[in-house]
């Protein structure tokens, strides 16, 4: 079965909702109350605010995810970089950082990973600042392809394992080769709109055509010698069948498990997501 990788960002993203302006902004920590490391409700050295995302982290872990997933964003909509700080004290897994291919955010990773042993590994997605999350998959064959290279060889010359989220495609798989990924992951939003389409009926043929594109692609890397990861808009109804697929390494799940997260808590929701991975179709 896959590894689950837990992508905390959402948990950021309800208390951005409230804490914006930080320690000391408008909505500052009750008086006396200080933050730990984890999971403080107040300012001090967590930054304030909650829900915390390292805590939620720390729960993730105690409920078996194999790997903690973070987008640090360019607008720093969610994540913040005391979050990101902290979760390298706190993280006894694996520590994925989502980035996009900027100089600062490559200069970050590799300073931090000097720093902390953290990042393990960094996987590079698209950025766009109207998205509401990522969208689509990064192009690593257009304009942009030289300079996907020489990132993906800074982070791979720092100790990091590089992943390239990528749309189920040829070309952009045959890119990810040519950029010297160690991994690809598959953006599964389009398999994920099909499913709930279908009503997760598998005699519908745009499901099942939807389930081949990733399986394909998945067949594809790893016979290009890489690393077969799936994620993006799975849910304890679809993730079975990707789960299911040969040599599907890890999976990425964020927005699902921390809905659940509201009525069962953390570590539940994430024991249920595994027991879901392992289900099968
Ligand atoms: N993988 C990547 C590269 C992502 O950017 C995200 C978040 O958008 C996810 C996985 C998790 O997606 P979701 O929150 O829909 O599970």
């Amino acid at each position: 079965m896959p590894l689950l990788g837990m992508n905390i960002d959402h948990v950021a993203t309800l208390r951005q909702a409230r804490w914006r302006s930080g320690p000391g902004g408008s909505t500052p920590s009750a008086p006396g109350q200080r933050g730990a490391a984890i999971g403080g409700t107040g300012g001090g050295a967590s930054g304030g605010g909650e829900p915390d995302p390292v805590r939620a982290a720390h729960e993730a872990e105690l409920g078996g995810a194999h790997i903690i997933t973070v987008h640090l964003r360019e607008d720093r909509r969610h994540l913040q970089d005391h979050d990101l700080e902290r979760l390298t004290g706190v993280v006894r897994t694996r520590l994925n950082l989502e980035m996009a291919v900027t100089d600062e955010m490559v200069r970050l990773a590799l300073v931090l990973r000097g720093r902390t042993g953290m990042p393990h590994m960094a996987t590079l997605v698209p950025e766009g600042r109207h998205e509401v999350t990522t969208e689509g998959g990064l192009d690593v064959t257009g304009e942009g392809a030289d300079r996907i290279r020489s990132a993906v060889k800074r982070l791979a010359d720092g100790g990091l394992t590089v992943s390239a989220f990528i749309d189920a495609d040829e070309a952009q798989i045959d890119g990810a080769v040519r950029a010297g990924f160690h991994c690809c992951e598959i953006h599964t939003g389009p398999y994920a709109r099909a499913f709930a389409l279908a009503g997760g009926d598998w005699r519908d043929a745009a499901l099942g055509g939807q389930l081949e594109r990733v399986a394909t692609a998945g067949r594809r890397i790893q016979s290009a010698n890489m690393r077969f990861h799936a994620g993006h808009a799975l849910n304890y109804f679809n993730v079975g069948a990707i789960a299911d697929l040969d040599g599907a390494a890890e999976l990425h799940i964020g927005h699902a498990i921390v809905s659940r997260a509201i009525y069962t808590g953390m570590r539940s929701a994430v024991e249920q997501m595994i027991s879901a991975m392992g289900r099968g179709r």
